[in-house]
């Protein structure tokens, strides 16, 4: 029987994926100072033991100030390196790629956590408990707030805008020396990359502005500049907004057209979200968050630009997932939400799609012994049920 398409490997440079089931960069709000705790390391590392292919650390922070929350993950110093590692570390020795998401939040940063609406941290944010340093003075293409509730930020000069190319190329350098083997950029969401990026957040009238060329100089001098700071083995993939879903905005046709810049400049899978150019939420009409809700634009990038995406948005059900592989809309999943739901939900795909448990990790194959008699099964033919153990 011929693996399902969602189990087969998938190698981008010198990384390969043992299968096309990703976790999507999720921030967890866990962090102070930047530091990764005991918290990400078992959190991240039960989707490893949970049979993900690729395990994507939550966006993680090229500088302080590009934090969205005063607790994000940060890679903005060497001191990071170790908590980052033992992460890395654990994930790989699990059989999952680690990856890490780099991210600066732009003029979307300095805000609460999500549990309280992710609103922007008010100037009685330390009272409030909220660390030294907050709220901070967030950076921009231009001064103009990312929505009425918040702050304006500071326009970046063209000097910061070069000085902070290398702040992303330091960062990707670290992410290596951590034990990461997949680095994505985080160019989606309304986030400093993206907000160079649009139309609807750039004003600029330098060469980091004012025209297409010019509002994606600064995103392509970055990844640039992050190829030459890493090895050639190491996979690099860039999270687009497919569109920005406003009016005189970001189009899919503009996005197929970035990315083949992208891969030009040294990309080798796109993965394709949408939104958070503003946080005008009744303005974004455009994408429908139905199941596989950005199939259509991983589907287009992949077309139109001849090169790997993957695809992220309310993918639940392996045979959803295994669907969007085998009709082309996609080269791998990126789970989110449903990860959190179910850590081992590729376990659970390969059952689903092969009847086999031969990748459950042989510690926890007690629990399939109840599943479909799947133990007495292969006990009276003779074979290894679990056959995985690593270390
Ligand atoms: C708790 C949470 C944190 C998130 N943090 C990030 C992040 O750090 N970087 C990012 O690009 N997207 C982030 N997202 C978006 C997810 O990566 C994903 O694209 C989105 O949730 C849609 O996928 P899903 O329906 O499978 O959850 C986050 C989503 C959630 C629910």
């Amino acid at each position: 029987m011929t693996a399902p398409a969602l189990f087969q490997p998938l190698t981008l440079r010198g990384v390969t994926l043992k299968n096309r089931i990703g976790v999507s960069p999720m921030c967890m709000y866990s962090s102070e100072d930047g530091f990764a705790t005991d918290f990400h390391l078992v959190h991240f590392g039960r989707f490893a033991l949970g049979g993900a292919g690729l395990v994507i650390m939550e966006a993680t922070a090229v500088d302080p100030a590009g934090r969205i929350s005063p607790y994000d993950a940060g890679i903005w110093s060497d001191e990071h390196i170790p908590g980052l590692a033992r992460v890395a570390s654990f994930v790989a020795a699990s059989g999952a790629v680690p990856g890490i998401q780099l991210g600066h939040a732009g003029r979307r940063a300095s805000v609460r956590e999500p549990w309280f609406a992710g609103a922007p941290l008010g100037d009685d944010a330390v009272e409030q408990g909220y660390p030294e340093g907050s709220p901070w003075v967030t950076q921009a293409p231009s001064a103009q707030p990312a929505g009425p509730e918040f702050p304006t930020p500071a326009e970046m000069t063209a000097d910061d805008v070069r000085g902070s190319i290398e702040a992303w190329a330091a960062a990707a350098r670290r992410a290596v020396t951590a034990g990461f083997r997949f680095i994505e950029l985080h160019g989606a969401h309304g986030y400093l990359l993206h907000s160079f990026l649009s139309p609807l957040s750039n004003f600029r009238t330098d060469e980091f502005g004012g025209s297409v060329e010019g509002r994606r100089r600064y995103p392509l001098e970055v990844v640039r500049a992050i190829r030459a700071a890493v090895d050639d083995d190491i996979a690099l993939s860039y999270r687009v907004s497919s569109v920005d879903g406003f009016e005189g905005g970001l189009d899919i046709d503009d996005t197929v057209d970035f990315a083949r810049d992208l891969k030009a400049a040294g990309i080798d899978i796109i993965d394709t979200s949408s939104g958070g150019i503003t946080t005008d939420r009744s303005m974004d009409t455009r994408v429908r968050r139905g199941y596989a809700f950005h199939a259509d634009f991983s589907r287009a990038v992949r077309e139109g630009a001849d090169m790997p995406a993957a695809t992220v948005g309310l993918i639940t059900d392996p045979h959803q997932a295994e669907s969007l592989l085998s009709h082309g809309d996609a080269d791998m999943v990126l789970l989110g939400r449903e990860m959190l739901n179910n850590p081992n939900w590729a376990h659970h795909a390969l059952a689903a799609l092969a009847d086999s448990h031969e990748e459950w990790d042989i510690r926890y194959g007690s629990a399939i012994a109840p599943r479909a008699g799947t133990l007495a099964r292969l006990a009276a033919s003779g074979e290894t049920p679990l056959t995985r153990f690593s270390m």
